[in-house]
């Protein structure tokens, strides 16, 4: 048996909320291991890293997600027990639902809604002094998100209806104000979702059969009943905050454009297959999610490694975007590195690993690049813009990060 390399000290979850996204991987550069144990939260928790560490980390009967997440977290990002902890058969039924959803045909139906949500706002921006994309972008991802599920949103409503997807996602790295404001947001959104479920089911709103409001109202749990109202709510609200959550990666991707000129000319081809490598890297190179969380179900060796039942273990998502033992050069942003086809199923994990359809990885991927995509076309192809003096930086130790100034654009003119 080895031991596994133990972290010194009581607990560091201040470490953790102080040093942000690279603490699973400076720990594991400095002990140059890809396993170690820490405390998070008064809990011993194991850190893992790497393709084989994958691997066992999305192996289902190895692990669980029942109760792992902080209600903390449930509270403000996810919705109180919905899918994200769920496990085994009933895991299964309802992650095949969501797959459902998310076919390739409305993957490219909501690209075209948002491109067109865009060229719409652009029209607009052309008489502005300057805009700030990251708000452009969730104003518009809430319109496109909800038209395509059905949910009714008046024109008046887009920007606070936006700004609580947004804060629940931004109150998972938060404590104190950031928290109690994602949970103000998540509790506001559950009871407008809530409402609008209601008035389908009882035939007071009508929608298209496949839109998946409709499909959302009248989803049958493994039992035969409807789901439950707040249930049905929380995982329609568990397709929309992510849609809107793509802002992030939009504001990323203009970034890298601007940061890296020497793509432009290919950008300019129009090239689709470029166009793909390059949402990939910024899906590879940037900070988005941190690491993910799962609990032993039952005891195993791994590598001669003892992990006990009941032992939290922690995946290191954005650890392993920037492993050199993945990536030649990890901290270069490169777009060509993915012009080698390779099966990447359990190596590149911005959006979780292994198959959607049986393990816990994020079933949206296909939205996200047909978005981030959209997008680029739209930066590349459809408006001109200067970008002014501002602060793009974006911090590592904030979770979730964002470019500072948001992306500021200025002197807009359509193409
Ligand atoms: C799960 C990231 C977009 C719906 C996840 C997971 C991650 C993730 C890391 C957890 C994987 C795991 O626990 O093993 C992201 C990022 C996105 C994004 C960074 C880009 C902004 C989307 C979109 C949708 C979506 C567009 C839906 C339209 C979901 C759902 C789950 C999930 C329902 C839970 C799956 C399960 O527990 O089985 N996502 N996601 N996500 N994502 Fe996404």
């Amino acid at each position: 048996k080895e031991r596994i390399v133990q972290e010194k000290g009581f607990d560091h979850t201040l470490n953790l909320l102080e040093e942000g996204y690279p603490f699973i991987k400076s720990r594991m550069d400095l002990y140059k291991c890809n396993i170690f144990e820490t405390h998070i939260m008064g809990k011993k928790a194991i850190c893992i890293s790497g393709e084989e560490a994958c691997k066992i980390f999305y192996n289902e009967e190895l692990f669980q997600r029942k109760g792992v997440m902080p209600k903390r977290i449930q509270k403000t990002l996810f919705g109180v027990n919905a899918i994200q902890g769920m496990d085994n058969n009933a895991h299964s039924m309802r992650k095949h639902f969501f797959m459902s959803l998310m076919t390739v045909d409305h993957q490219k139906k909501l690209g075209e809604l948002f491109e067109k949500e865009m060229e719409a706002s652009a029209d607009k921006w052309v008489n502005m002094k300057e805009v700030v994309l990251f708000h452009e972008a969730k104003n518009n991802l809430c319109r496109a998100a909800c038209y395509w599920t059905g949910v009714p949103l008046l024109e008046s409503d887009v920007e606070s209806r936006a700004d609580d997807f947004c804060a629940m996602i931004d109150g998972f790295g938060g404590v104190g104000p950031r928290y109690c404001k994602g949970k103000a947001a998540r509790n506001r959104t559950e009871a407008w979702i809530e409402a609008i479920i209601e008035d389908v089911r009882q035939g007071k709103l009508t929608v298209k059969d496949d839109s998946p409001l409709n499909q959302m109202a009248f989803h049958k749990e493994p039992d035969g009943n409807l789901m439950e109202l707040q249930m049905a709510a929380k995982e329609l609200i568990n397709v929309i905050r992510p849609i809107v959550a793509i802002s992030t990666y939009i504001t990323f991707t203009a970034l890298a454009m601007y940061e890296h000129p020497e793509c432009q000319e290919e950008l300019m081809s129009g090239d689709n297959k470029y166009f793909e490598m390059f949402v990939q890297e910024v899906r590879r190179y940037y900070p988005f999610t941190p690491f993910l969380g799962a609990e032993v179900h039952k005891d195993f060796n791994w590598n001669q490694y003892e992990f006990k039942k009941g032992v939290l273990v922690l995946l290191d998502v954005y650890g392993m975007n920037h492993d050199s033992k993945i990536w030649n050069n990890p901290d270069e942003f490169q777009p060509k590195r993915f012009e080698e086809q390779k099966n990447r199923t359990y190596s590149f994990i911005p959006q979780g690993g292994g198959d959607p359809g049986k393990g816990h990885r994020c079933p949206g991927e296909g939205i996200t690049i047909e978005i981030m995509k959209a997008s680029l076309n739209f930066l590349v192809n459809k408006v001109d813009f200067e970008v002014p003096e501002q602060d793009l930086r974006y911090s590592l130790s904030r979770i979730p990060t964002l470019p500072e100034s948001g992306f500021i654009m200025k002197n807009i003119r359509r193409k």
